[in-house]
């Protein structure tokens, strides 16, 4: 008697039969940039994405809706004259981000609207803490997170997620959700956020390179693992309702540890650095996109993510469908 594992993988019905893992478009949200005007500008590092006026971005939602993507992730691009040391224009609630949440939850209700807490969009020196003589102060940042929040979720967004990895945020922004009324607004934590240089083509899109240093003051060590646990324990007493591992694919160990230590929903980010190296070795005929853009899907599913941050979401979903 020879065991024989390939029995198993003798048909199509059968290998679906005994899958363990699924990936449904209902699974991923896509990562979208808005900019003010009518024009729609290319990301020259992200093939495939822009920065897209606000009708843009409504055409996109919509065609991401029909194929059943669960939701998208909204970044702002501003001109230069907007930000300031203190990311006031996060606060505005005139401004581009409230603008393009209320126009998508008026013309595609059904979608998720996920918006990101951080300064970097908003601050003229390009970091998601304010700078003060050349330090980030974290305690004089989280009253700005959280009054950026509150903006966010008057304007209908329907889950904050702040991605700037200072101490204490996720309180300060449940906190303000909760004294301004936003209770059912939930919160997807950056718990586990990493300094990492797969990041770069997103700063590429928003022009947020920070203008002196780096981020590893607050961003975590790509070196660790056990820390993130410790970031896991103070995100879930603080009120996180989702907690997100960033990136994506290099980090699969660190998403299974997240997925055992925790009871609430695990997100994986799969960053613009892993797209664009599966734009560009698709660009030069050396990768299938598409079959390599699902099989990362689905590993980062069955590392434990439950559900999937990617600029890929609409294109998988496409495949998925057809
Ligand atoms: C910033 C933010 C970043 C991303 C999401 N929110 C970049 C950074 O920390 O510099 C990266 C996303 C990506 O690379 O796809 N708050």
């Amino acid at each position: 008697m020879l065991p024989r594992p390939r029995r198993n993988r003798r048909s199509p019905a059968l290998r679906a039969l005994v899958r363990e893992t699924e990936l449904g478009p209902g699974r991923l949200i896509q990562p979208l940039f808005v900019q003010d005007g009518i024009a729609d500008t290319p990301i020259g590092s992200m093939p495939g994405q822009a920065r897209l006026s606000i009708a843009g971005l409504v055409e996109r939602a919509r065609e991401a809706a029909s194929l059943g993507v669960a939701g998208i992730a909204l970044f702002p691009a501003l001109p230069d004259a907007l930000k300031d040391p203190r990311g006031s224009e996060g606060t505005n609630p005139d401004g581009l981000l409230p603008r393009a949440v209320s126009a998508l939850k008026a013309e595609v209700p059904g979608l998720l609207v996920i918006t990101d807490v951080a300064l970097d969009p908003y601050s003229s020196d390009g970091h998601d803490g304010l700078v003060i003589d050349g330090r980030i102060d974290n305690d004089a940042t989280l009253p700005l997170l959280a009054a950026m929040a509150v903006t966010q979720a008057a304007a209908g967004a329907d889950v904050i997620a702040p991605s700037d990895m200072m101490d204490g945020r996720i309180a300060a922004v449940r906190e303000a959700l909760d004294a301004a009324g936003f209770t059912d607004v939930a919160i997807c934590s950056y718990c586990a956020k990493y300094a990492s240089a797969f990041y770069g083509p997103f700063r590429d899109a928003l022009d947020s390179t920070p203008r002196s240093g780096d981020k590893k003051t607050y961003q975590m060590d790509p070196a660790n693992a056990r820390e993130a646990l410790r970031e896991v324990r103070l995100d879930e007493a603080e009120g996180a309702d989702w907690l997100l591992v960033k990136p994506g694919l290099p980090y699969a160990d660190v998403i299974r540890m997240v997925r055992e230590a925790t009871n609430l929903p695990v997100a994986a980010y799969h960053v613009s650095g892993e797209y664009a190296m599966l734009r560009a070795a698709a660009a030069n005929g050396w990768l299938d996109y598409e079959a390599c853009l699902l099989e990362s899907l689905l590993c980062l599913r069955r590392a434990g993510a439950d559900l999937i941050f990617t600029y890929g979401a609409i294109d998988a979903a496409r495949q998925l469908a057809g």
